[in-house]
């Protein structure tokens, strides 16, 4: 039909209006409900930011306690998901066990599927979900590894309660250390929200249908794992890997990434919105040289990471293209020099996502928007007789 304009990949067209993230992209802003990312970076700390992109507003002393509490309370999983989780090869990748099993929570808690759920159910869906989802992702990796699972310690907070959950051995007395816990509470605030990206589009597509929220959330999931998106944290590691043990050549790979007939691309490089510096690489940049430096960390794969940085940011190709490092440039560096395997990465930006997730879901159920469907151009034959089988 003439009317119908097509914007293949959205470049330009508006899904929703939103009060959660306000993104400059030419400018290279970024604020959580009017807040600054470099502030709340700094002073904020994980569920008090969950708490606000949910909610709207900066919770009080006794608002956070509460929060905290309650998503403490929900931690444990209901032991048979253990034996879903038991189905899964070893091996398997994590980002396609944790989608499943959150998945899974529709069936262990069915009064979620109800679209008319009061709003006390809602908020009960969130607790929920929001504090099982690191347990999931430790176990994801435990039946990686194919070691037994951690059951979580709700002595701990949340992002050391991950921690233990991830490394803890049945035989040892893991302590937490404070420095990774808190540069891990810092990544996963740079994560929390970012607008109307592919996973989070994804969620509010999949809730517009009155989906249940466990149900959006494992479409985010899914949409997140592309390499193109929130798999390019893990890549861009493997890419650096892949440079150090090719001798180191950034400018080799340089050339590749503007080869037009070579389909590698400098991952963790380019953005759909930021034309300027993403403002989270500059937070994550300054926070991986600190975490390096407190750990006593030297990672050679580091010095290669701001070496193809310098060669970029000069090279024409690069700046004609207003591509620079984004989130995930130095994302996975953090990641590594605090022992998270690469394969757990986007598992990471997951746990990070979810509570933007969690608010763009709940603000598009509460402005009552209309389910998502949008229109195409059809160029497929015209109307033609069919053809028997023995004619074809
Ligand atoms: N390396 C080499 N060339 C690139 C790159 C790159 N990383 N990114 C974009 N380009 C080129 C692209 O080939 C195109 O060139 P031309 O105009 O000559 O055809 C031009 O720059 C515009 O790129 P595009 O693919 O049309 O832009 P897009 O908005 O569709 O894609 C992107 C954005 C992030 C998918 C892309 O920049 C990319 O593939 N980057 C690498 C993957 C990556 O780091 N993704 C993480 C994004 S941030 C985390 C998150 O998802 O939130």
């Amino acid at each position: 039909s003439g009317l119908v304009t097509i914007d293949p990949g959205f470049k330009n067209t508006g899904s929703t209006e939103s009060a959660i993230t306000f993104l400059d992209g030419e400018k290279g802003i970024l604020r959580y409900r009017g807040y600054s990312i470099e502030e709340l970076a700094e002073k904020s700390t994980f569920l008090e930011v969950s708490y606000l992109l949910i909610n709207g507003e900066l919770p009080t002393a006794k608002e956070l306690e509460n929060f905290k509490s309650k998503i403490t309370h929900h931690t444990l999983i209901h032991e048979d998901i253990k034996s879903i989780l038991d189905g899964f090869p070893s091996n398997a990748h994590p980002m396609g066990v944790l989608s499943s099993l959150v998945s899974s929570l529709t069936a262990f808690y069915p009064e979620s599927l109800d679209p008319n759920r009061s709003a006390e159910g809602v908020n009960l869906s969130i607790l929920r979900i929001l504090a099982k989802l690191p347990t999931m992702a430790a176990w994801a990796y435990k039946n990686e590894i194919g070691h037994p699972v951690n059951y979580p310690d709700n002595r701990l907070d949340y992002c050391s309660n991950f921690l233990k959950m991830m490394f803890a051995l049945p035989t040892d007395d893991y302590k937490v250390d404070p420095v990774v816990a808190s540069a891990l509470d810092k990544l996963l605030i740079l994560h929390a929200d970012h607008e109307q990206n592919c996973s989070t589009s994804t969620v509010r597509l999949v809730g517009s249908s009155h989906a249940s929220l466990y149900a959006s959330i494992s479409g985010g999931i899914n949409a997140l794992w592309g390499p193109l998106h929130g798999g390019a944290n893990q890549a861009v590691i493997e890419m650096l890997e892949a440079i150090q043990a090719d001798g180191g050549d950034v400018k080799k790979y340089m050339a590749k990434a503007k080869d037009k007939d070579d389909p590698f691309r400098l991952m963790g490089f380019g953005h759909r919105v930021y034309k300027n510096f993403d403002p989270r690489a500059k937070i994550i940049k300054k926070a991986a040289d600190d975490v390096l430096a407190k750990l006593g960390i030297n990672d050679p794969i580091l010095e290669i990471a701001k070496g193809l940085e310098e060669v970029a940011l000069s090279d024409p190709y690069f700046i004609e293209r207003k591509l620079y490092p984004n989130v995930d440039f130095y994302s996975g560096i953090i990641y590594r020099a605090i022992g998270i395997p690469t394969s757990m990465f986007t598992v990471m930006f997951a746990i990070g996502r979810l509570p933007g997730w969690i608010a763009q879901w709940k603000e598009m159920r509460e402005n009552g928007e209309p389910i998502g469907r949008p229109r195409q151009i059809y160029t497929g034959a015209n109307l033609r007789p069919f053809v028997p089988m023995e004619k074809r």
